[in-house]
Formats: structure tokens, sequence, C-alpha cells
């Protein structure tokens, strides 16, 4: 069975530019990014050093672990590690926090 996929629309963190991309659910949102040739910063890859923290701004998300490196408030206040959040829809999100 194929894999959900769905659209992400990527702000930069200076809102000079919007890129687009597919978002498979069993891919995390960083990897697929990648695929489409699209390469925001990242370190660990495993929520922990926040490198790739951005804005979620609106969708769903999931994360792989438990505990990815934030904190329950900024996961309210939309912040998000993409690096270990898999697509549960589209998406707009924006680099940076
Ligand atoms: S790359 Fe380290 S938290 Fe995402």
């Amino acid at each position: 069975m194929p894999a959900t996929s769905f659209k992400v629309t990527l702000q930069t963190e200076n809102l000079q530019e919007t890129r687009y991309f597919s978002a498979n659910a069993d891919k995390t949102i960083l990897q697929s990014a990648e695929l489409a040739q699209i390469y925001p910063l990242s370190s660990c890859r495993n929520g922990t050093c926040r490198t790739c923290i951005s804005t979620l701004i609106s969708g769903e998300i999931s994360y792989n672990i438990d505990w990815p490196g934030l904190s329950a408030e900024e996961k309210l206040a939309g912040l998000m590690l993409p690096c270990c959040a898999h697509p549960l829809s589209d998406l707009v999100m924006r680099l940076g926090a």
C-alpha cells in the first residue's frame, strides 16, 4: 500500500521564499524536504539539538520519539522539529522559531 502523501508549504525564515514539496507519512518532514532537494538546517536528526526548529502554521504532525526537544509550551506555540516529525495532513510551516 503506498504511503499517504501530503503537501507541505515551506516558508523561509525571512519570508522571502515559499517552497512546496510532498511529504509521506512514513518519512520525517526533513527527509521529505531533502528528497525534494530542499535542505533546511539540521544536525542531530533525533530531536535533541533544535537546529531544525521550525514553526507549524497549520496542519497536524506526530513525532517518532516521545520527547522531542521542545517544551509543552513551545509545542502549543506551534514550534516543531521536522527531523523527527511526520505529517498527518497538509502542512504550512516556516523555517525558524
Ligand atoms: S536536527 Fe537536531 S533537533 Fe532536528
